[in-house]
């Protein structure tokens, strides 16, 4: 697999769109998109799979995403996809783990998500990565409830 993790820009707003369409059942809307990239610490990475070695399941072109935001210490994830016929292969982890030391380099001590309580493959990626549970929103999605998970980030 050589993919390629790039910063993600307003330019990219309207293809994070898409990508966030695609994988999740509320979509945010280029304009959406556009104004969480400008906010204040907010970070991104895009995936391009550049050289895909199954160009007919997985054509080249934007594969996954993270989108992250440091506010002086703390750290939040604020939404991370990887496209259908790229999951699987660990580009979940390597965004993951691309965002936890950015935000360590940031200076941040910590980072904190929200994963719907019954994303279990989510769930397995973060705890994977060092987060653990740090509490429960109630109806933070809809009907559904929201784990908050937290990942302390040792400072090297
Ligand atoms: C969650 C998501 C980002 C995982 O991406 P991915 O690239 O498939 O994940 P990886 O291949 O890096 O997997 C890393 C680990 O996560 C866990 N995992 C990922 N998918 C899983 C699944 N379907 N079932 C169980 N565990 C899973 C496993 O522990 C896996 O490690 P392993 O492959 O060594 O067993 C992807 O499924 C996705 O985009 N889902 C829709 C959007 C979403 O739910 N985003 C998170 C919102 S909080």
């Amino acid at each position: 697999m050589s993919i390629v993790l790039t910063p993600a820009a307003q330019v990219h707003a309207a293809l994070l769109s898409g990508m966030h369409g695609i994988c999740f059942a509320e979509p945010w809307s280029p304009d959406s998109m556009a104004g969480i990239l400008d906010m204040p610490g907010t970070v991104g990475l895009i995936a391009v799979d550049g050289d895909s070695l199954a160009p007919a399941l997985r054509p080249p072109g934007p594969a996954g995403y993270v989108l992250w935001r440091v506010m002086a210490d703390e750290a939040e994830i604020l939404s991370v996809a990887v496209l259908p016929p790229w999951r699987r292969t660990g580009l979940g982890r390597r965004l993951m783990a691309a965002a936890l030391e950015q935000a360590r380099a940031a200076a941040a001590t910590v980072m904190f998500l929200e994963v719907a309580i019954d994303n279990h493959a989510a769930q397995a990626l973060y705890r994977g990565l060092g987060f653990v549970g740090a509490g429960i929103r109630k109806k933070y999605y809809a009907d559904l409830d929201a784990l908050v998970m937290r990942c302390e980030l040792a400072i090297s």
